[in-house]
């Protein structure tokens, strides 16, 4: 009889979480400080001091996740991000579930979402390019040769502007209409599987699945 089972798997790190979070949470700050900055000339230079401090909380986390994912293992290394054939086949079907409002299941997948994966390797490149760009202006350099740093820092903040306002809405509905727990996977690390034909284990009444089974489910 065919029998399904869920199990738990460690797919985020505590650092990966740890980055995530830090560069989440300043990243918003950044973004409301920056507008008040610039449209609150009351509040403006209190505005541009938590700007600067929140720098020193999103410059770590970036620098931390720009590590794992040159030097990080299993999910936080940038393979994990990059596309390949299934995951090609499997970035439709995410695209199916936008466009039917969440009518068309989502696919199975282990740590980064076959669609969104690609999209945070451009996200952490316009990450780094706000960074460079602020430091810079910081130290009052606001031109390389012909290239404007207040446009640079513009164009990275307003990609990540766009992310943020998509990336929250995408992860609600991942979370509503999967069974992955997507963001409590987030907040402790695990997201959920299931799995088909598990071997029963007679003795103790539980069942035992070896990851190289789940593994193979989620290519189905
Ligand atoms: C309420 C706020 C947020 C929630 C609930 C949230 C939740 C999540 C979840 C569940 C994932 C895993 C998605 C997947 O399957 O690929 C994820 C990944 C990610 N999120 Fe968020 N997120 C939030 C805000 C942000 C913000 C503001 C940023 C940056 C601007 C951000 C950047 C990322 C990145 C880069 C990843 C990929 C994971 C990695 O490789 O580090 N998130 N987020
Ligand atoms: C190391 C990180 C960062 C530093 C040191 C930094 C520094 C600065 C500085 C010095 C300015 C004033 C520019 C000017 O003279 O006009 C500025 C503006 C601004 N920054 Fe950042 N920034 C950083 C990261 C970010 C990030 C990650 C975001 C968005 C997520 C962001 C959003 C903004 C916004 C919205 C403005 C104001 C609008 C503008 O001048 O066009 N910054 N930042």
């Amino acid at each position: 009889m065919q029998a399904t089972s869920v199990t738990r798997v460690l797919v985020w790190s505590n650092r990966l979480r740890l980055a995530h979070w830090i560069l989440g949470l300043s990243c918003v700050g950044l973004l409301i400080t920056g507008w008040l900055m610039n449209n609150t000339p009351l509040l403006a230079q209190s505005a541009a001091e938590i700007h600067f401090m929140l720098s020193g909380l999103f410059l770590p986390a970036l620098l931390l996740r720009l590590y794992l994912l040159l030097f990080g293992k299993g999910s936080e290394q940038i393979s994990s991000c990059e596309p390949n054939l299934h995951r090609l086949s499997q970035t439709w079907l995410v695209l199916k579930f936008y466009l039917t409002l969440g009518k068309a299941p989502l696919p199975k997948w282990y740590s980064h979402n076959p669609l969104w994966g690609p999209v945070y390797l451009v996200l952490f490149f316009f990450l780094l390019l706000s960074a460079i760009s602020g430091l810079m202006l910081l130290k009052d350099i606001t031109m390389v040769g012909t290239l404007s740093l207040n446009d640079v820092h513009h164009l990275s903040y307003q990609v990540i502007l766009v992310f943020t306002l998509l990336h929250i809405p995408a992860v609600f509905s991942h979370d509503l209409a999967g069974k992955g727990a997507d963001i409590s996977g987030m907040i402790n690390g695990q997201r959920i599987f299931e799995v088909e034909n598990p071997q029963q284990s007679k003795e103790s009444g539980t069942q035992a699945v070896a990851l190289q089974d789940l593994l193979k489910s989620l290519k189905r």
